[in-house]
């Protein structure tokens, strides 16, 4: 059984609260090894930067995919990431970087998956009269969303709820499920 933290890389595209949630929580299980994102101006890359935690911040536009991808598999495994955390990243990684980092992906989405895989799950789940919404952590394969779930958290939908509200108490719950998964998944 190896003793060192496993070396974790999140990947973001905006605030990043799911990042801090990972980055509160370090320690013996993982460490945080690279902050990256798609998106320069990314509010949870300054946050990252003013924590201390090694960044790169890289956009598509301009250069294409396939060398934007090349890029970033180069600054992973340049930080020695061993593991990629997907914290509101909004792009779709290409079949061959999936490919690379075979069952080493996860990603946190916003629903009791399957149910509601894509965007505005807390909308959708509200628009179907369920009873509750949540969260799902899953490992990335090609399909969107689609991998398997290694931890969920059900939220109940209240009288009277919206999207927002909904998406609010939700994200409480992120908060506590992305680190406690990934503890779980990296020892495993
Ligand atoms: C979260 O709701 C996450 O489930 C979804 O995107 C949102 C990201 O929020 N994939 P944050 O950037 O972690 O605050």
């Amino acid at each position: 059984m190896s003793t060192s933290p496993a070396k974790v890389a999140v990947l973001i595209s905006g605030r990043g609260s799911n990042m801090q949630a990972l980055a509160g929580e370090q320690g013996e299980a993982y460490r945080i090894v690279l902050v990256a994102s798609d998106r320069p101006e990314a509010a949870g890359l300054t946050w990252a930067r003013e924590h201390g935690l090694e960044s790169f911040a890289l956009s598509p536009k301009g250069i294409g995919k396939a060398a934007y991808e090349e890029a970033l598999d180069s600054a992973l495994r340049d930080a020695g990431a061993e593991w990629i955390a997907l914290a509101g990243y909004m792009r779709l990684l290409s079949d061959a970087f999936v490919a690379r980092w075979r069952g080493r992906i996860i990603n946190i989405h916003p629903s009791l998956l399957p149910k509601y895989k894509g965007l505005d799950t807390h909308a959708r789940a509200i628009a179907a009269g369920d009873a509750a919404g949540g969260c799902s952590v899953h490992v990335v394969t090609e399909e969107l969303d689609g991998g398997e779930v290694l931890g969920r958290a059900e939220v109940p939908i209240l009288p009277g709820e919206t999207p927002d509200s909904l998406a609010a108490r939700v994200l409480v719950e992120e908060h506590r499920l992305y680190p406690a998964t990934l503890k779980a998944f990296v020892r495993s």
